[in-house]
């Protein structure tokens, strides 16, 4: 049987360029974003084997609508890739609540919100897959990033402390940290961005990813393994790089 993967945030970037590679693999893909056109130009590129449902992924009753909608209509759902994601700078210049209260709702409420129902039909049959997409931001705090980096920071934090149940529970979790990706998201960034991919290369390492066990999928290497080293540094030395490395 064709296996259904749902991704949400599939009308752009990541999302969008993960879709076509899992299509092309032969996988039923249903691609969510709240962006129903732009959804639907995915599926014509695709030539069919994309499904589009449109989605706010904040708004909690649309995505335990949209789970059961995937298993009623498409079948049981295989793999789910929480990808949905924004960003908003909040230097502390400007530092305020509505910009973090959106990216905490977005980044890591409309992330429970999916993941919730989508571990319950999984759980009830012992069997499914689950990728929450994080960032190498939320390893530590960076200058600009302080709401991003916290809600990543809680997306990987709420990964590690699921997956040793998950797994007892038959579910896979993987947690999926990309450095800089070339997006409509990154666009916006005034800085030189280290290591930056294209969306297809970023793709195609998650999709590499998916079919290991590995717990963490994270490209690219070098540029993660710098910032792992960084957050083991003690703080006095951590801020003098983080000065260095951004102009702060
Ligand atoms: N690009 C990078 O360098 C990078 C690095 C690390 C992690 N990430 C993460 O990767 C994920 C994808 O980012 P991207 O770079 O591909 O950015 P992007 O091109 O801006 O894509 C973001 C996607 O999320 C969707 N989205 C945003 N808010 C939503 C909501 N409330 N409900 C449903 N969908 C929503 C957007 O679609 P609509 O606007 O149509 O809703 C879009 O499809 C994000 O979680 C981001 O944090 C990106």
């Amino acid at each position: 049987m064709t296996e259904i993967v749902w991704i949400t945030g599939a009308s752009s970037g990541i999302g969008r360029a993960l879709a076509l590679n899992l299509a092309a693999a032969g996988k039923r893909v249903v691609a969510s974003a709240r962006r129903a056109d732009a959804l639907e130009a995915l599926a014509r590129e695709a030539g069919g084997s994309i499904s589009v449902l449109p989605l706010d992924t904040t708004d909690a009753a649309a995505c335990e609508n949209a789970v059961a909608w995937i298993e009623a209509e498409m079948g049981p759902l295989a793999l789910a890739i929480l990808n949905a994601g924004t960003h908003v700078p909040t230097p502390a210049s400007e530092f305020a609540v509505a910009p973090v209260r959106r990216l905490v709702e977005t980044n890591l409420m409309g992330t429970v919100n999916c993941l919730a129902p989508a571990l319950a039909a999984m759980r009830q049959r012992k069997h499914g897959h689950i990728a929450l997409v994080a960032s190498v931001a939320g390893y530590g705090g960076l200058p600009t990033a302080s709401a991003y980096g916290a809600t990543k920071a809680a997306l990987i934090n709420m990964c590690e402390s699921l997956k040793p149940e998950c797994e007892a529970l038959g579910v896979k979790l993987q947690l999926v940290s990309p450095g800089f990706v070339r997006t409509p998201l990154t666009d916006k960034n005034p800085f030189p961005m280290p290591f930056l991919m294209d969306a297809a290369d970023a793709a195609a390492e998650i999709a590499r990813g998916l079919a290991s066990d590995k717990f963490e999928i994270v490209f690219p290497r070098r540029f993660a393994i710098m910032l792992k080293v960084l957050n083991m540094l003690p703080y006095g030395l951590y801020f003098r790089l983080v000065r260095r490395a951004t102009g702060t």
